[in-house]
């Protein structure tokens, strides 16, 4: 933290849940990302496991979810000496103001959040109020660290924006306490559908493997899943509305080779279908393979990372502490 006052950098704050298995998608339109903020920005990343709750979750699964998902976050790039890695449940402060800002929400709001109808649609069975209060949840992560910059897929936008309302609300009924928070989303990345429902997105916990790259896949499970993907009628490889199976896959392409989807029409103007799928396959295999590596060689000792993942706690809190403090003085309680 010590480097927000000397060196005057903005605050990125971003995190993942541990439910399910990380996909292309999630490395694609977010954690590609952030391992290269910590030059230009400072930076805090969270393995999410209070929200991974508001489904349900095995507690083997979500032990060893949150163990997976936080040595992949360093294998994908995140250094725990240059940024603040660390686990939800470990800093109390979430949980805390979350229920500060719960009392600043509206339930209306909240009621109009896009996930929350569509996870309740899915498992109609278990709408908690865990996952109604999953944005709000969501908000105390972000507003806790006076967070300048949100990078995550589209999907989460709406959440950055009920954030922002939020931190508004509380700003204007007392005095200014949050910075105000700007989603940062990837151009090309920003969202990867199935390769097999390419109107549907790229989920963690889809149960259909087969439209689901996953980070940890083997070389041979990637092509055989490229090899399958949906295609169209049409034999071009251009991007159109009307052909979303493509375009994801040169979306895929694009984001996994740092080109433009415009640039990767023209490399595939002459290829059909099949080599076509297999160029973007190679292209996967390639992105995600030193990933896997190292995080192979991560888990080669979990002591070390449980280390890893104290010593991201204690410096998180020490940052989360000074606003929660500063929020349950503005509100009128008596501090000790
Ligand atoms: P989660 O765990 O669902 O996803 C983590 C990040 O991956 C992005 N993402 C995708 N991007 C492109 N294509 C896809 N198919 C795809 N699927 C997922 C998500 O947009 C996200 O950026 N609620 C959050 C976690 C969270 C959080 C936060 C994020 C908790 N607190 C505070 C930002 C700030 C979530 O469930 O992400």
């Amino acid at each position: 933290m010590e480097n927000t006052t000397t060196e005057n950098k903005k605050r990125v704050f971003s995190a993942i849940k541990p439910t399910g298995n990380p996909t292309l998608g999630n490395y694609l339109g977010a954690m590609k990302y952030w391992g290269g903020m910590a030059d230009e920005y400072d930076c805090l990343y969270s393995v999410a496991d209070l929200h991974a709750i508001t489904v349900s979750i095995e507690p083997k699964e979500l032990r060893e979810n949150t163990k997976r998902l936080f040595a992949l976050l360093i294998a994908v790039g995140i250094d725990p000496e240059k940024n603040i890695l660390f686990v939800q449940s470990h800093v109390r402060s979430h949980a805390e103001m979350c229920w500060l800002l719960n009392n600043y929400t509206m339930f209306g709001e909240a009621r109009r959040m896009t996930q929350f109808k569509e996870k309740s649609e899915k498992a109609p069975e278990n709408v908690n109020v865990g996952l109604f209060d999953y944005p709000v949840l969501m908000a105390a992560d972000i507003l806790l660290y006076q967070t300048d910059i949100v990078p995550v897929g589209d999907d989460q936008v709406q959440h950055v924006e009920l954030c922002r309302n939020i931190a508004e609300r509380f700003n204007n009924r007392y005095s200014p306490t949050f910075a105000m928070p700007k989603a940062q989303v990837t151009t090309t990345g920003a969202r990867i559908y199935s390769l097999l429902d390419p109107t549907a997105k790229m989920g963690k916990s889809d149960s259909n493997d087969g439209g689901s790259v996953y980070i940890l896949d083997t070389p041979d499970d990637i092509m055989r899943k490229f090899k399958r993907a949906v295609t169209d009628c049409d034999t071009k490889v251009k991007a159109a509305k009307d052909k979303p199976g493509i375009t994801n896959l040169l979306n895929i392409y694009a984001a996994a080779t740092g080109v433009t989807v415009a640039q990767a029409e023209k490399e595939f103007e002459n290829s059909d279908y099949a080599s076509f799928k297999m160029r973007v396959g190679e292209a996967a295999v390639e992105v995600l393979r030193p990933v896997r590596e190292k995080y192979e060689a991560l888990r080669r000792d979990d002591n070390a990372l449980l280390e890893i993942m104290k010593s991201g706690a204690e410096k998180a809190e020490r940052a989360a502490r000074k606003t929660l403090e500063k929020a349950y003085k503005k509100i009128g309680f008596v501090r000790l």
